[in-house]
């Protein structure tokens, strides 16, 4: 109920995470009306300082446009800081007392955001439990990837974490599942007929999720080089939006009828074998200026010996009656050509051609960013007097047809959701441990055989032996069709 006090408790709130998205977050929220009214903020860590330093390193990071600066000082006259260790108990009393002098009346909810290393995340839910569970209302806890680096250290933590809350109030995050496109998979899918009987492996060849950066790993080395391409981006964002594309329909809209059918797919997932992966690594463009002349080697925080594959095509097979035989191709790279990230349903040749093999194959392309759209390629006839066949498209461009819309940041919904209680857009725990399922063991045989990545230009589209696995997989690109940006009238 939105009319009692709510406190966020944002822990690692001097970190990168707190001041680049957490902090602009709730003030995006605050500042369009959208939170309980009486909310506040209290931030957590050990670093001692004042909110209003607190406010001086998130400030380049938050947009305030003219006319909010009288609700920006409210926000931030809404936000307290505490310094205290991330093990001590007693330190936490501390924090549960400045919590408790908010809560006025009956009832009062807590939520505490959980931005802190994997380290102390531990000790940091042990002591949010013993010290700083609301007794007049709610307690809901926001975590964060990693969930673990392999399926034993995932399930210890799963394990932990089921020692000290239910599962209704623990809100895993993976942020892809608050993008506009990946949420409209579900209703792409289920409220149009036209899909539902074309949607297996009758008319589907192969399907391509993407995910593609222009940069690399910008001083994040450190963090990266212990998990790499496949577990930051392919085991959780990628495979979250494979299940959504790939699920039967859920009973109910419900958001345990919807992970039930997550589960029950990837359920149907093999692991993954060895001839079905390829990892990469880029180099420096010898040609290239500035951070492009700049190898993933050349990061110092990276060793020089380092695998870790910052690239990473992989082919997973759904053995079930819809999907048997077609390939769900995962590709995800940093330090390429491109920002972009896409989901492409490539459907099967025309069979009995009249068209002298010249009928390219359908698309439905499901473009989550940059720009969102969908668009369905298609042939058509030339227009004009020629009856020449010409590739062309049917084309939902958001910017364009809902000019009025903004879509909202993905955080900026997901953080939303934990205050209303929707945990449709969160991972449940089961979901977590088959995706651990399907990648720890190549994970493991590539680390234990130190499998080389192949090398890859920084800038590129990739290795190039990745356009021969897409080919293995079924997955056509003539290179013939460009999809253009509609122009505004
Ligand atoms: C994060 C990864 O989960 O997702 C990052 O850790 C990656 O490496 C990021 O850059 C991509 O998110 P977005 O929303 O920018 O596509």
């Amino acid at each position: 109920d939105f009319r009692f006090p709510h406190t966020f408790i944002l822990l690692g709130a001097s970190g990168d995470l707190a001041k680049k998205k957490i902090y602009p977050t709730i003030w995006y929220l605050y500042r369009d009306n959208l939170l309980p009214e009486n909310t506040k903020f209290v931030g957590y860590a050990r670093t001692k300082q004042t909110i209003s330093e607190v406010r001086e390193k998130s400030k380049k990071y938050m947009k305030v446009r003219a006319g909010e600066e009288r609700k920006f000082e409210q926000f931030w006259e809404a936000n307290e800081y505490l310094a205290g260790s991330y093990d001590k108990r007693i330190d936490y009393e501390m924090l549960n007392q400045q919590i408790s002098k908010f809560e006025k009346g009956p009832v009062a909810n807590r939520i505490f955001y959980l931005a802190v290393p994997p380290t102390v995340f531990e000790d940091v839910t042990v002591n949010i439990r013993n010290a700083c569970i609301a007794i007049k209302g709610y307690t809901r806890v926001i975590i964060e990837k990693p969930f673990g680096r392999d399926d034993v250290s995932s399930e210890k933590l799963s394990n932990h974490l089921i020692g000290l809350f239910k599962e209704e109030q623990i809100y895993r995050i993976d942020h892809y599942l608050g993008k506009e496109m990946v949420q409209n998979l579900l209703t792409t899918r289920f409220a149009n007929q036209i899909f539902n009987p074309s949607w297996n492996r009758e008319n589907i060849a192969s399907i391509l999720i993407s995910f593609k950066e222009p940069f690399g790993t910008e001083g994040r080395g450190g963090y990266f080089d212990d998990f790499g391409m496949i577990r930051d981006v392919m085991q959780n964002h990628l495979l979250q939006i494979l299940s959504l594309v790939a699920m039967e329909k859920p009973v109910t809209l419900n958001p345990n009828d919807i992970r039930d059918e997550k589960v029950k797919v990837l359920r149907h997932i093999q692991p993954i074998a060895m001839e079905d992966i390829l990892v990469g690594q880029y180099v420096g463009n010898p040609d290239g200026q500035g951070e492009d002349a700049l190898g993933y080697l050349d990061d110092p925080t990276v060793p020089k010996d380092s695998i870790t594959p910052t690239y990473a095509l992989a082919g997973l097979w759904i053995n079930n009656a819809r999907w048997q035989g077609v390939p769900f191709i995962l590709r995800s790279g940093k330090a390429l050509n491109e920002r972009k990230a896409e989901v492409r349903i490539q459907f099967k040749d025309v069979p009995g051609d009249i068209f002298d093999g010249k009928a390219k194959r359908n698309e439905l392309v499901i473009r989550v960013q940059p720009g969102e759209a969908l668009y369905l390629k298609m042939m058509g006839k030339s227009p004009g007097m020629k009856f020449d066949l010409v590739e062309t498209e049917l084309d939902l461009t958001y910017s364009t047809r809902y000019r009025e819309t903004d879509v909202p940041d993905a955080y900026e919904r997901l953080i939303l959701d934990v205050f209303t209680g929707t945990q449709m857009h969160f991972v449940r725990n089961d979901e977590l441990k088959e995706a651990w399922r399907i990648f720890t063991p190549i994970l493991k045989q590539l680390e234990e055989q130190r499998v080389k990545p192949v090398p890859y230009v920084h800038g590129s589209r990739g290795p190039p032996e990745a356009d021969a696995m897409l080919a293995k997989y079924n997955f056509k690109y003539s290179g013939s069709y460009k999809w253009q940006k509609p122009s505004p009238p």
